[in-house]
């Protein structure tokens, strides 16, 4: 067809054609042959010169579907490789994505890269004549449905948390009305540097959720700790829950306690008694809980792990610490107290370094420590209705853990074999019982963030059949 010629359009059509053609560059006539060619299905758009930022905008509903939208926003840092392989989780989900690199990033990784992975152009500089000759940075900010950060590098972070905008990242994050996922990645001693913790603090009361950072090796030689940036696939399946939170909020409007990891009693300033409790247990289920839409407390004993993702944590040292903390989230619609708490402290603990050289070895009293799980279970205002307690066995476990439930006073026990065969104290796996009276349900081998999962289901059932 040479060309074209519509008639009979109302004056406000007429007024929004022209409008949108302005907006794209292109004369009306070519207009309505795009959108002509996207109504019948065509592809690719091709035709007339387009301002890529309202290509982006346009393509961010791919093509008038509604993808949920990311803006994936890549600091300067070693883990900004794994940022590339965050792009195809994201679109494995479903999810569209556009990238925006800070200078730094662009050491690490290319632009090019990361658009040819997003199928859309990465973004990189604020004063770009071509997408800022109307606000595009206003644009970018407002035109998503959530902001990553990944990984986020101390630096934007502090940038982030001062409220600069002297960048694209920057002032991007600055004019965002969506929420925003902060991956933290960095060397340990970068994570736990006062003025990172600050930030940190300052992002999340602002409203900014966390993911990890994670423990393990660092890319610097002979160096592990927290710092690593989470895993993409876990940033993804974050992010879909934080987009598509429909369906999986069985837990929406309840409000968790959880506790979690040991505890640590103190001998004397420097010493302390502990156990092995690794803290991952509980930390599945705060972050299960949390995914499930609940609004969860998790109170944690010393553990080598980072915060989940929406997730309010409090953290704290000896059993006392954490009954301070248990009753001042209180109240709360289900307790689930998995931190393997000491059941004794040292009496006599010295306020001054304990010396060896002084007539023999010390004789250290212990004392009961206060009973969380009883104290909860039998309280007569504030219970929570459903107070579910740990039973961390290396034998009769099923007996004991029976008789746990009763002497406790809570609704349900959750029984683990923690002798050294087992390998739960640590490990990523854990095979459970759950008790309840006149019932125990034990499930096969799973690891710990299928069994929290698990947990939370049948919580969400039992919950759901109560109200
Ligand atoms: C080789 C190298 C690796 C780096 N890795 C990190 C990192 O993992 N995390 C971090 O916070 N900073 C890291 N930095 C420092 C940042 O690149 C630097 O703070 C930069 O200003 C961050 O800029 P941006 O936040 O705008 O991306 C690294 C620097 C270099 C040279």
């Amino acid at each position: 067809m040479a060309s074209l010629t519509v008639r009979q359009l109302d004056e406000a059509i007429k007024a929004s054609l022209r409008l949108r053609a302005a907006e794209n560059g292109r004369s009306v006539e070519d207009e309505v042959r795009v959108i002509l060619r996207e109504s019948v299905g065509a592809r690719r758009v091709t035709a007339g010169p387009q301002h890529p930022s309202v290509i982006q905008s346009r393509n961010a509903r791919s093509g008038g579907t509604t993808l949920p939208r990311v803006t994936l926003i890549i600091g300067g840092g070693i883990a900004a490789y794994k940022a590339l392989d965050l792009i195809r989780r994201l679109k494995e989900r479903g999810i569209h994505v556009r990238c925006v690199m800070t200078r730094a990033a662009q050491q690490f990784v290319t632009p090019l890269t990361a658009s040819a992975l997003a199928d859309e152009r990465c973004y990189t500089d604020l004063f770009d004549s071509q997408s800022e000759f109307d606000a595009g940075h206003i644009r970018l900010a407002r035109d998503t449905d959530l902001i990553i950060v990944a990984p986020a590098t101390a630096d934007l972070m502090a940038k982030m948390a001062q409220g600069h905008a002297d960048d694209l990242a920057t002032a991007i994050l600055l004019a965002a009305d969506k929420p925003v996922l902060v991956a933290p990645a960095m060397n340990p001693l970068m994570w736990q540097n006062a003025a990172t913790k600050r930030n940190v603090a300052q992002l999340a009361r602002d409203g900014v959720s966390f993911i990890g950072p994670d423990s393990g090796e660092m890319a610097e030689a002979n160096e592990a700790g927290v710092g690593r940036m989470s895993e993409p696939a876990e940033i993804a399946a974050t992010a879909e829950s934080m987009l598509r939170p429909q369906g999986t909020q069985r837990l929406a409007g309840k409000k968790i306690l959880i506790t979690a990891g040991p505890t640590h009693e103190p001998i004397d300033p420097v010493r302390y008694i502990a156990n092995r409790s690794s803290g991952k247990q509980g930390f599945a289920i705060a972050e299960a809980a949390a995914h499930a839409g609940a609004d969860v407390t998790l109170i944690s004993g010393p553990v080598d792990i980072g915060d989940p993702s929406r997730v309010n944590v409090i953290r704290v040292e000896s059993a006392r610490d954490m009954l301070a903390q248990v009753e001042k989230a209180l109240p709360a619609d289900i307790a689930i107290f998995a931190a393997a708490v000491a059941d004794w402290r040292v009496a006599n603990a010295g306020d001054q370094k304990i010396k060896k050289a002084q007539g023999g070895m010390p004789k250290l009293e212990l004392t009961e420590n206060p009973d969380i799980l009883a104290m909860v279970s039998k309280l007569k205002a504030n219970r929570p209705k459903l107070v579910i307690g740990f039973a961390a066995e290396t034998e009769n476990l099923i007996a004991n853990a029976t008789a746990k439930l009763k002497r406790k006073g809570c609704d349900w026990i959750v029984a683990n074999d923690v002798s050294a065969a087992s390998g739960v104290m640590g490990g990523d796996r854990n095979t459970v019982h759950i008790i309840t009276s006149g019932r125990t349900d034990s499930w096969p081998v799973m690891t710990k963030d299928q069994v929290a999962d698990a947990l939370v289901n049948r919580i969400a059932d039992t919950v759901g059949k109560k109200a």
